[in-house]
């Protein structure tokens, strides 16, 4: 009956007194802080706007986190020095932030940080609120009631001080981590009675076409303190809106809502509802308004996923297989700091791949990432670690992990348990304890935990050591088991394992240099060149890795596959294998299939004619400035049936792409007419577990022509559909000298909020690129921050206004409304 009295109360309260009233909660970005390095008594402080990384404007050095380790993967069993392993970048060492908010007296505040790379020992007033090591998870902290009352400024406010001490040890990571207050920092101001951070659970057990069942969790608090409803003079409401309209409505802290002919979140239609969850006290007197003390809006997806042997996973019903790619965190010359708008282009360049899903490896994503994935349509697998308790470099988490996992865990679930797109988690990526004696108990009390916290989503985890978790009961012990390349032991996992089902959550690794051809196109492991770039024909790999082809068949020709990861969507700052040994300047990846400057490389429409289903794929490479008499490898990555390449007219033959029972043939060495040949093998470090080349693969899925003599001209791939008719065209031509410039700029389409990527390409007077140039631009104007090219070894800074053209082009970022040129230096 009391409950009942108060539902009521809140409808008619609902009706009236709010609207004028100020927000009964605001969470606002703490953007302003002075920041130092120097650990003197009197520091010297510099004002900074955060999301800062302290390291990002350089300067490069091969001293930076030089790295004497073995490398296993590498095959290595003795320690050797590593240059640039984690970007050879100076993000070491101590970092102290300090900030002042002015408080309220009667409110309750909360400070969340989305992640402080890292150790961070959080203080407010000189008291310590947290300590949190691992950078990149989202914690939060109150401050303290009693320390509301410190510092008054009026009878009403006081101020307070917020200082963060970071901490990064050498040999913390083996990529670029970043460092400091990298992502953002909330300040929440509520009543002392409140929904915590964290505290609304929303879950959507049953979807149909007709209806769905949405149940909703709410936690609350007085202060510090859980309390209940039950026996209190609180209420809770929650009202589910789309597009601004409340479609149903539940009350309580445990609650059910019914919403009518849902509209279902996927990657195609990212539909999303909102719960609205309110919080009010009621008044003793009768007669008299409630007040309304909190209000939470969680955004949420209605979708139903499944993972069966039978149809392999299942988005509202219908089987479909990941087409994803890892991303490490950074975001190129911007470094860690999160930007929304830099995320959402690296998202709208993924999509018009193809691509539906994002692994974020091997660390949690900042909460702009997984928002826009929501908004925009893509998948996530969220994966926590990179190493349990055995590290790969000396610093690593496994210092912390048997004291922080379940914190750790805990936090990033009940963070993203609510995120429509997230579709799997991962407990870790090639963690050693996968052949490790404790593997199988950690591994089950680690997915006991995502249970708890998530029973809707399966537990994947990156398993390297296919050879041994197939047999060692780790693999069975895995929810959903997942493997990191390997593609030659899919099968035998299959046999094996209980699940009947194998994720490639981690695949290919391919190396490529944008605009860079190494002739002849030959498929080589650990290729290194004299200009630190990898072969740009897609041809080159690491041992433990492969090329785009071996994972597409698995993925074509099995339905016990569920999709794959590719390493990586973008190329990022450290790890630049296969130059990480001792082959400064190189320091960041090449395994990307778009560069650090968010440049495509060709690879992008490799896959892209295998992923994009809706538009149609044509491109073709390599460039046309070769020298007389080269023989010149001619590829071309097309949706279409088949194409035909003409250099300056003249035919060199229809090419169509081979079955797979005609790659069987390929393979025992038959020549078949009408369809590209096998490129050739190179020298191969003998596979230390990785797979044997697959030549024969490649004419599947890609039309190449060997050996075409270069003539000065053009070069023009002809695509025909089904029937046989002329379906699109592309054309390549020789390049003159550098003549002057061409801006595009890339992400406009996207709206962006603040940064605008500007592509400059150096261009002949007749506009076409000039592929080899490497001029230096320089901007002259406002809005500049931040500018690169995609070459890993080249160590011009990021934050200066110019850049050296990496095979013609480089990026520019710059702030919406900037007013300036472009100047090309014309080479002496
Ligand atoms: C994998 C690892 C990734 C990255 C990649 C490079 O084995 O999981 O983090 O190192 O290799 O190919």
């Amino acid at each position: 009956m009391k409950k009942l009295l108060y539902s009521l109360l809140a409808l008619s309260m609902l009706l009236g007194a709010c609207s004028t009233r100020q927000p009964v909660r605001t969470d606002t970005l703490l953007r302003q802080w002075q920041f130092t390095q120097d650990t003197t008594e009197n520091p010297v402080w510099q004002d900074v706007t955060v999301p800062h990384d302290w390291a990002i404007s350089g300067p490069f050095d091969r001293a930076n986190d030089l790295q004497e380790v073995i490398v296993v993967q590498n095959g290595e069993s003795e320690p050797t020095w590593k240059t640039g392993r984690s970007g050879g970048l100076p993000w070491m060492g101590k970092g102290h932030y300090r900030t002042r908010v002015k408080v309220n007296k009667d409110k309750f505040y909360t400070l969340v940080f989305d992640g402080a790379m890292s150790h961070a020992d959080v203080y407010v007033n000189g008291e310590e609120m947290v300590y949190w090591p691992y950078g990149y998870n989202t914690f939060d902290c109150y401050i303290l009631p009693h320390l509301l009352e410190q510092s008054a400024i009026s009878d009403q406010e006081s101020e307070v001080t917020i200082d963060v001490f970071l901490e990064n040890k050498p040999q913390q990571s083996r990529w670029y981590p970043g460092a400091g207050l990298y992502r953002n920092v909330h300040l929440v101001e509520t009543d002392p009675i409140h929904i915590p951070t964290f505290g609304v659970l929303i879950r959507t057990p049953k979807v149909s076409k007709e209806f769905a069942q949405v149940t909703i969790d709410v936690e609350l608090q007085n202060g510090v303190d859980e309390i209940s409803i039950q026996d209190s003079d609180i209420s809770v409401q929650t009202d589910i809106l789309f597009n601004g309209k409340v479609v149903a409505t539940a009350e309580g802290q445990q609650s059910v809502a019914e919403v009518k002919n849902p509209q279902l979140w996927s990657p195609e239609t990212p539909h999303l509802y909102t719960a609205r969850t309110r919080v009010y006290k009621h008044s003793e007197v009768s007669g008299q308004q409630s007040v309304l003390l909190d209000e939470v809006n969680t955004r949420f997806g209605i979708r139903a996923i499944s993972y069966t042997p039978e149809h392999g996973f299942q988005l509202n019903g219908e089987t479909r297989k990941f087409k994803g790619v890892c991303n490490h965190h950074d975001l190129g010359p911007l470094g860690a700091a999160i930007h929304k708008d830099a995320l959402r282009h690296q998202i709208a360049m993924l999509k018009e791949m193809g691509c539906d899903a994002i692994r974020t490896s091997h660390n949690m994503p900042a909460p702009e990432l997984v928002e826009l994935c929501d908004e925009m349509g893509m998948m996530m697998m969220i994966e926590p670690f990179d190493v349990w308790n055995w590290g790969k470099t000396e610093n690593d988490y496994n210092k912390e992990f048997n004291d922080w996992w379940k914190w750790d865990i805990t936090n990033m679930v009940k963070h993203y348990r609510n995120n429509a797109c997230v579709m799997l988690w991962s407990s870790g990526n090639e963690v050693w304890n996968q052949v490790l004696p404790d593997g199988i108990e950690i591994v089950t009390k680690l997915q006991e935990l995502f249970h708890q916290l998530d029973p809707t989503r399966p537990v994947t985890n990156g398993m390297d050591q296919a050879m041994h978790v197939i047999h060692n009961g780790f693999g069975a012990a895995v929810e959903l088991p997942g493997f990191n390349y390997r593609t030659s032991r899919y099968e035998e996992g299959y046999e094996h394992l209980p699940q009947k089902m194998i994720l490639g959550s981690e695949t290919a690794s391919t190396v490529s240099s944008r605009g860079v051809y190494k002739i002849p196109a030959i498929l080589k492991d650990f290729a290194m060149y004299d200009d630190f770039q990898s072969s740009g024909y897609d041809v080159e790999y690491c041992p433990w890795s492969g090329l785009p082809e071996q994972d597409f068949q698995l993925q074509d020709d099995y339905t016990w596959t569920l999709g794959q990861f590719v390493w990586t969507g973008f190329d990022y700052l450290g790890e630049p294998s296969p130059y990480d040994t001792d082959a400064w300047p190189s320091h960041s990846s090449y395994f990307g299939i778009i560069d650090l400057a968010s440049l495509p490389k060709d690879r992008f429409w490799l896959y892209r004619s295998q992923w994009n289903k809706e538009d149609a794929t044509l491109h073709v490479l390599p460039h046309w400035n070769w020298s007389e008499g080269d023989l010149v490898p001619v590829f071309c990555y097309t949706s279409y049936p088949s194409a035909e390449l003409f250099v300056n007219g003249k035919s060199y033959g229809n090419l169509r792409f081979a079955t797979p029972e005609e790659t069987e043939r390929l393979a025992k060495g038959e020549t078949i007419e009408g369809i590209s040949a096998m490129p050739k093998v190179g020298d191969f470090v003998p596979p230390v577990w990785g797979s044997a080349p697959r030549p024969e693969l490649l004419p599947r899925y890609r039309l190449m022509w060997f050996d075409i003599p270069f003539e000065a001209g053009e070069i023009t791939v002809v695509a025909y559909d089904e029937k046989g008719q002329e379906a699109a065209r592309e054309t390549v031509k020789t390049a003159g000298e550098p003549d002057h410039l061409e801006v595009v700029w890339a992400n406009e389409k996207e709206n962006p909020e603040e940064l605008c990527y500007m592509t400059v390409r150096v261009v002949d007077k007749d506009g076409n690129l000039c592929p080899k140039a490497d001029n230096l631009i320089r901007y002259e104007g406002t809005g500049f921050i931040a500018t690169a090219n995609g070459d890993a070894a080249c160590l011009d800074a990021f934050v200066e206004p110019q850049m050296h053209a990496f095979a013609g082009k480089c990026t520019f970022i710059l702030r919406k409304g900037w007013k300036g040129k472009f100047i090309v230096e014309k080479n002496k």
